[in-house]
């Protein structure tokens, strides 16, 4: 995914936003995200009712606009908002959760106002990612006061928000979520571990590039490995250590003589 901080023309018009937002241009497409059926069917749902916004709206209907992402970490919820934004030829403005809650008291539910209003100037697909840590149960004695200011200010604001873009919340934590932000969302796409179809699929996407014969050659081992990884939640991303050995061997094949 090609990252870039807000530069240029959209730096200037946007003082102190920078630091909070990271405009990403997508690249990854759906048919790069391994999904279920079921997962497949809501976000191709989600894509068509926003194409459809006027349509939609014609009828005095509103289309999907807010979507919580739930599940395991490494499961794919950041692939897809990104795909999602590929699909619907948007940027992906992405939300660094970590920058917007502040240690400083009073300050988070300023920077969330920050976000949503530079937010309001474009069209995006706008990923709150590491959620929990927005929306962290009021009923948490743990959490202090100032936690439940940022959870009443967050869905005020995104109560609020007219923007014409598609807000999705990605968290690894449902469980720890306030009730009330769980009626907010429109719908609730939920990332399962990969199953052992799903894994197969998914490694042998990543191996596109080897020739036919020789991904045959291996199909009994990508089985073996598949059904290896299940155990793990992180598995899929192994994807990178397969690109990177793809690199390695595409270099190494180019540098013969
Ligand atoms: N379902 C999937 N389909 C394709 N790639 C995936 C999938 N899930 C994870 N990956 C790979 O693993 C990496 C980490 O996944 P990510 O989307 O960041 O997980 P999450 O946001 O759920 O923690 C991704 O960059 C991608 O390469
Ligand atoms: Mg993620």
């Amino acid at each position: 995914m090609q990252c870039c901080a807000a530069t240029g023309r959209q730096s200037r018009r946007s003082a102190g936003v920078p630091s909070l937002l990271a405009i990403k241009k997508p690249l990854r497409f759906l048919d790069d995200v391994v999904m279920t059926p079921r997962q497949r069917r809501l976000v191709d749902r989600i894509i068509l009712e926003f194409r459809e916004w006027e349509v939609l709206e014609a009828n005095g209907l509103t289309p999907v606009r807010r979507i919580l992402f739930c599940g395991p970490s490494g499961c794919g919820k950041s692939a897809t908002a990104e795909a999602i934004a590929t699909e619907m030829s948007l940027p992906l403005l992405y939300v660094r959760f970590d920058a917007v809650i502040s240690s400083l008291l009073g300050e988070t539910a300023a920077n969330l106002r920050k976000v949503f209003d530079y937010a309001r100037r474009g069209q995006w697909v706008i990923l709150f990612d590491e959620f929990d840590a927005i929306g962290r149960s009021r009923d948490d004695p743990t959490e202090h006061g100032e936690i439940k200011r940022v959870v009443s200010s967050f869905l005020q604001i995104m109560d609020n928000f007219d923007g014409r873009s598609l807000i999705i919340a990605a968290t690894n934590f449902e469980q720890s979520l306030d009730p009330a932000i769980w009626r907010r969302f429109d719908d609730v796409v939920r990332f399962d571990l990969p199953t052992p179809v799903q894994l197969r699929t998914f490694i042998r996407k990543q191996l596109n590039t080897v020739a036919v014969q020789s991904v045959r050659r291996f199909s009994t081992s990508i089985s073996l490995l598949a059904s290896i990884l299940r155990r793990f939640s992180q598995a899929l991303s192994l994807a990178l250590s397969i690109r990177s050995a793809r690199r390695k061997s595409l270099l190494q094949m180019n540098a013969r003589p």
